[in-house]
Order: C-alpha cells, then structure tokens, then sequence
C-alpha cells in the first residue's frame, strides 16, 4: 500500500519493521482528540481563508462522520498506517475524496500528536481528581464512626501513643486531598494549545493559533513552537503527580494489609475485595490492597521510563517520543482503577474497635502521659522522662503495664505523683487530652471532620 508519505520513497517497510516503528495498536486511544484536533483546525483553516468554505464544509462532514463511527467503535485501523493521525486521514480521504487531503494544510504530525496528548490527559486528569474525592469521600465516612475508637499510634512501627481511628484516617485525607490539587494545579500546564507549532517551526499560512486553541476549550497556547513540538513535560508531571498519589495509596494499603493480619485484626475486609487460598481453606487474602502496592511501581516505572526517554533528546520531534504514550495511557487505567478500588475496599471494611482497644491497654503508650504529667508539675521534662523510664523497666521486670502499678510504686520514686494519674493514664483520656491543633483529641478530630467534609 502506498504511504501517505511516500513520495520520496521507492522502497518499502519489511512488515516486521512497519510493525516495529508503529503506535496505531495503542495510540488508537486517541481516535476521539485526534478528530477533534482535525475539526478545529479545519475550522480555522477556513476562518482565516487558507482553505475555501466549500472545501471546509466537506472535510468536517467527514470528520464528523468519522467521529460517529469511532464513538460507535466502527472504525477498523491498519499497522501499514503507523499511528492514528495517517489511518484517520486515510479514511477521511477515502470518504470525501482527494479534498480530504487538504486538511494537513498548515499542520504536522508533530503538532497534533501533542495536541491530542493535551486533550486527552486533560480529560483523564479531570476524572482521575473526581476518584480521588470519592476515596476521600470514603475514607471521611469511617472517620465519622470513629471519632472515639482508639488504637495505638505508631512510630518505628512500635507502640507510640494512642490514637483515634478517625484521626488516623484523616492523615490519608489530607495526602489525598494535596495530591487532587496537584493534578489540578497541572491543569493549567495542560490545557494549552501546541496546535499550529507545525513540525517545529510554525508554517508559512496565516493561520490563527488563538482560535483553534479556543475551539479546543484551551485557555492559551505555547509560547514557542520548538518547545509545543518536543517537550512532554505536562505528562511528566501526571505521571509524577500519580506516583506521589499511588505512594500515598500505597502506604495506606500496607496498613490495610498489616490490620487485617491475625497478629492485627483490627479490622476485616469485605469479601468482596478478598481472596482465599487454592490450598489453604482458613486463609482470607487482601489481594487488591495487595496489588495496588504492587502496581504502585510500574507507574513510578512509567515516570522513570519517560524521563530516560526525554533526557537525552535534542530539539525539536524526535521519535523517541513516542514512547511517551504507553506509560501514560496504562498509568491511567492503573491509577484510576486503583482509585475505585481503594474506595470500595474502606467502605466495605469492618474496623475492630474491640480489638483496637484491647491493644492500647496491653502496651506502654500511655508512658508519655506520665512524663507530662510530671513536667506540668514543674519537673523538667527531662527528668520526667528519667522517671517514667524506670517505671517501665519495674513494670516489664513485674510483667504488668502502668496502670497496674501501685502509688506506692510511684511515689516511691517521685513523690509528685498523685492518686489522679491514673484517670491520666487511660488511653482515652491520652487521646482526649491531645487537643492541640490538629492533634488526635477528639474535639481536634471533630473540627477537623468538619473542615475536610468543605473539601468535597
Ligand atoms: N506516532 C507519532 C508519535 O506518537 C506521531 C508523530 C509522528 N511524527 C513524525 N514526524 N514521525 O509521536
């Protein structure tokens, strides 16, 4: 078949090798952008009179029924095509005739392919920031049953202090609520228009790049056509944005994993997001917390991909670049899948209360009240810890915890201690008592819920 390109060429591709320097098998995701791209530009090829009306007229009746056909997923591609943007203007040529080869007046592939790059991450950004609000919406609707459930805090993945449930879930609320306004912040970066760069130059028609980009429902356009055609900067900046975002997921599945673990159970996942053992009949397995920590790396392996892919690139189009794509299209479906996911595994999941509660009277997370307790009564803080460090060590030696231990004990080697350190040491009452902003204390939490909930 002879190329769109091929008039300078008298030998042909090896199929193996048009096979090899193809992207129609994924690039066919952008059939929708690529048409719209085409109408708006053929639009403005007539406004500013490059192309007459006429000829306008029959090349959008063509796009438009392209368009159609793709929503209708009618449209069959060809490798002997390469990519989106030669199949799709094959087709408009075999449809209307030898005048759909007037639409690439005025444009490169180059231009295009970065035009269509744009519209489509602008889309999926869109969607991905609605799933992140509905995780956040979930994780908003635990914390609300839980303001009062205490648990152990952690540092070191040692006891630490006591905590509220609704608190620790909060901390994942706010990750989640800077990664939504870094993908909204990218917005700006990526919904400009590179349309009219041509190749890398710009183009010798008096074309009218402002109007084709306010066709597209872009707010500007690149200031400089080299750098329209060759940097992939805005979707380098999705892929980081959503690996920091796939971090947070990450780590908070991890959590999900430890809890539901038998040394756990603090809480117990929905069937629904579980999966058993083709051996083992007992065993109930958070697969999908799982594999949302695993699939975690291949979009960190997408972001390293493309920024190794771009290091070393002169100006202006180079082919490399098409490799920006595959990473970006599966990071979308990763990150969005994983989103949905992680929303119906925390709204589906049991949390333990009892056992979370269990845990903080078996531990020595109340130490710190004790030491506060000393230092608001004038001892310096450091010697309050001292103190209490020894009291630990006589209670692991007894194999009791704190509350266990007598006044007596106390006074023995603090004479400041009084009978209301034990109301001090109730793990509720360490979480009470927390009540500085935006710590765990429960009024804290409660303000805090409130705040988030003006976030949705
Ligand atoms: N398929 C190409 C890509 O994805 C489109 C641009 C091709 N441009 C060119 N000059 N070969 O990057």
């Amino acid at each position: 078949m002879k190329k769109l390109w091929g008039g300078r060429f008298t030998e042909s591709l090896d199929t193996w090798v048009e096979e090899f320097g193809a992207s129609i098998s994924f690039d066919q995701k952008l059939v929708l952008e690529d048409l719209q791209g085409s109408l708006a530009h053929v639009t403005m090829l007539g406004k500013s009179g490059i192309l007459p009306a006429g000829d306008v007229a029959k090349i959008q009746e063509g796009l438009r029924s392209l368009l159609q056909q793709a929503e209708k997923e009618e449209l069959a591609f060809s490798i002997e095509n390469e990519d989106i943007h030669l199949n799709l203007e094959k087709m408009l040529i075999e449809q209307i005739g030898e005048v759909g080869g007037k639409l690439h007046t005025a444009r490169s592939r180059n231009d295009q392919v970065a035009t269509d790059m744009h519209l489509y991450l602008r889309k999926e950004v869109q969607d991905v920031i609605a799933k992140v609000k509905d995780v956040q919406q979930a994780l908003l609707g635990q914390a609300e049953q839980h303001v009062e459930t205490i648990m152990p805090g952690y540092t070191h993945l040692q006891r630490a202090q006591p905590v509220s449930f609704a608190h620790h879930l909060l901390a994942y609320f706010w990750m989640l609520q800077r990664d939504a306004e870094r993908y909204q912040d990218s917005l700006k970066r990526i919904n400009i228009s590179p349309l009219g760069a041509g190749a890398l130059a710009g183009t010798t028609f008096p074309i009218d790049r402002s109007y084709s980009a306010e066709l597209l429902g872009f707010d500007g356009i690149y200031e400089n056509s080299m750098d329209a055609v060759s940097d992939r900067d805005f979707i380098l900046e999705f892929l980081s944005n959503s690996s920091m975002l796939m971090m947070h997921l990450s780590r908070f599945c991890e959590e999900l994993i430890l809890w539901s673990s038998q040394e756990f159970q603090f809480i117990e996942m929905s069937d629904k997001y579980s999966t058993g053992s083709s051996i083992m009949p007992q065993k109930k397995n958070p697969d999908m917390a799982e594999l949302i920590r695993g699939k975690t790396g291949r979009v960190y392996g997408s972001l390293m991909g493309l920024l190794t892919v771009m290091k070393g690139l002169p100006l202006a189009y180079n082919k490399d670049l098409q490799e920006d794509k595959e990473g970006m299209f599966d990071t979308v479906k990763t990150v969005k899948t994983s989103l949905s996911v992680m929303a119906g595994m925390i709204e589906t999941m049991k949390v333990n209360d009892g056992k979370m509660g269990q845990a903080v009277k078996q531990d020595f997370s109340n130490a710190t009240e004790i030491a506060d307790y000393l230092a608001a009564k004038g001892l310096p803080f450091r010697q309050a810890h001292e103190v209490v460090g020894r009291l630990v060590l006589t209670c692991i030696e007894q194999g009791i915890y704190l509350l266990d231990l007598p006044l007596g004990a106390y006074q023995e080697v603090c004479p400041l201690f009084e009978a209301n350190l034990y109301d001090v040491l109730q793990p509720r009452a360490a979480v009470q008592r927390r009540n500085s902003e935006g710590g765990t204390g429960f009024d804290q939490v409660r303000q805090a819920l409130e705040k988030a909930k003006g976030y949705l």
